[in-house]
């Protein structure tokens, strides 16, 4: 039997005193919304549609194929955002799973523990419920003598007596979809917030005799973030979580509480990672690369057994066993070949750097193809830009570029070639030739000697 999900997101989040809709907020590299969607996805439901309506465009254009959407112009509460989806479904019958968008934590399990409990006892309603230590802003779950569930009470409506319930409504809950729609009917907005509340549809379940089941989470993952401060303890737990998956898998992790990594980030078994390390989308880490301290890749790959440390990477390429660090930064298309290295104080952008060659010092190389085990002098710079147009600069095999060489760009130095240091390179430099590109020296003798006793008064050295 299949059901139709309900994903609330039409709040402005207010207490997150943001621009951006509350579920847009990222978390792992991924709004919050995405992954409560793909927890829902994980129970195979019918239909998807998600309650949109503070900048509704912009939630919108970031669902997933396959996830209908309605707005609901003006946020009266979670009960009138639910009457919204209701209407937008039509003549739905059957479960409905209704959950906030906020509660990024939440996995595809516990909705299908939710989801079996309510076929299996036949409840008009299932809430999931958790024992947290604080449950301060939650809904409380109001039990009767005979440990039924009465109500779900609001913080902001609850007494002295509710206020101490440890027991708090998580904000999910599977529905009879015609009971629901009967229920959401007869909501009143008579509470402290003004606002049509979606869990007083559980007292009105009970008001005509009928059960509502309670099935039990781990407070960790029904987490509701209302705040910056929740939003932080989330992205820890979900951390936890995500370094702990790959530590299981042997992944080594100095300290796992200084790594950060996205969702869709692949890091091999065997791989090694230092503190302070942050991998986001698209980044592949292969067995046995050790990266870190303190390193920053997104999509970019870290071929095995290469060492990355002090290093900025985005949209690099990094071959098996080359060197990267420290302080350096690698930019879209830097391509380095196995073996290779990029040293201190070096960037790198669009370029291949061949198998085994080395940029050990204080260069820019932008635009560039090295070859294989050439070696490229520290101060090195490829003149790339003229002001309007990027040219290219070829480099050989087994060249060798003198400390301090302009490579001019457009020009091409031949295979096992060298240039002097200080060089100046504007014409192309043939295969096994020497470039001198620089003024020659004239040493003037006593000169500095004449100086100083002109401008001091010395009378000898
Ligand atoms: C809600 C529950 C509370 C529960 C908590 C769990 C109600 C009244 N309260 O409180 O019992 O403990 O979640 O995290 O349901 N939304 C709309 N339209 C609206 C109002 C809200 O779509 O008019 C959406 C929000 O965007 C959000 C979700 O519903 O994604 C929950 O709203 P929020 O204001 O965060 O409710 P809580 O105060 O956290
Ligand atoms: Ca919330």
């Amino acid at each position: 039997m299949s059901h139709t999900a309900v994903i609330l997101a039409a709040g402005k989040g207010t207490r997150m005193k943001s621009d951006l809709p509350k579920v847009m907020h990222p978390i792992a590299g991924r709004t919050m919304l995405s992954w409560v969607i793909d927890a829902v996805q994980a129970t195979d439901p019918e239909r998807v549609v998600v309650v949109v309506g503070y900048e509704a465009d912009r939630v919108v254009s970031s669902l997933p194929d396959g996830v209908e959407h309605c707005v609901q112009i003006e946020q009266h509460g979670t009960g009138h955002a639910v009457s919204v989806a209701l209407e937008h479904l039509g003549a739905v019958e059957g479960d409905v799973l209704v959950l906030p968008g906020d509660t990024p934590l939440i996995g595809g399990d516990d909705l299908q523990r939710l989801l079996d409990e309510h076929r299996s006892e036949h409840n008009a309603t299932t809430v999931l419920t958790a024992v947290v230590d604080d449950p301060h802003g939650y809904g409380r779950i109001v039990r009767d003598g005979d440990g039924h569930v009465t109500a779900i009470v609001e913080q902001s409506d609850a007494d002295a007596e509710t206020d101490a319930i440890s027991e708090i409504n998580a904000g999910m809950y599977v529905f009879d979809a015609v009971e629901l729609t009967e229920d959401i009917a007869t909501l009143q907005a008579g509470n402290a917030q003004g606002e049509y509340y979606l869990t007083d549809v559980v007292a009105a379940v009970v008001a005509r005799g009928h059960t509502v089941g309670v099935v039990a989470a781990d407070p960790d993952s029904v987490m509701g973030v209302n705040t910056h401060r929740h939003l932080a303890a989330a992205a820890a737990l979900l951390r936890e979580r995500i370094n702990g998956q790959l530590m299981d898998a042997g992944v080594h992790m100095e300290d796992p509480s200084t790594v950060y990594i996205d969702s869709g980030v692949v890091v091999e078994p065997g791989a090694s990672l230092r503190s302070n390390v942050h991998l986001t989308s698209g980044t592949v880490v292969e067995a046995g690369a050790v990266v870190g301290p303190d390193v920053s890749a997104d999509a970019t790959s870290i071929g095995s057994g290469a060492k990355v440390w002090y290093a900025v990477l985005r949209g690099a390429r990094v071959g098996a066993g080359a060197e990267v660090g420290p302080y350096v930064s690698l930019r879209p298309d830097a391509e380095l070949g196995e073996g290779s290295k990029a040293g201190t104080f070096v960037e790198i952008k669009k370029s291949v750097i061949g198998r085994g060659a080395k940029v050990p010092h204080l260069s820019y190389i932008g635009d560039a193809t090295i070859g294989a085990r050439s070696n490229i002098g520290a101060g090195t710079i490829t003149v790339n830009y003229n002001g309007f147009e990027k040219f290219r600069t070829e480099i050989g095999e087994d060249v060798k570029i003198g400390s301090d060489t302009m490579l001019v760009a457009p020009v091409a130095v031949g295979d096992r070639a060298m240039t002097a240091a200080g060089s100046v390179i504007t014409e192309d430099v043939e295969a096994d030739a020497m470039a001198f590109g620089r003024a020659r020296q004239v040493n003037k003798p006593g000169l500095a000697a004449r100086l100083r006793a002109r401008y001091r008064g010395d009378s000898a050295q």
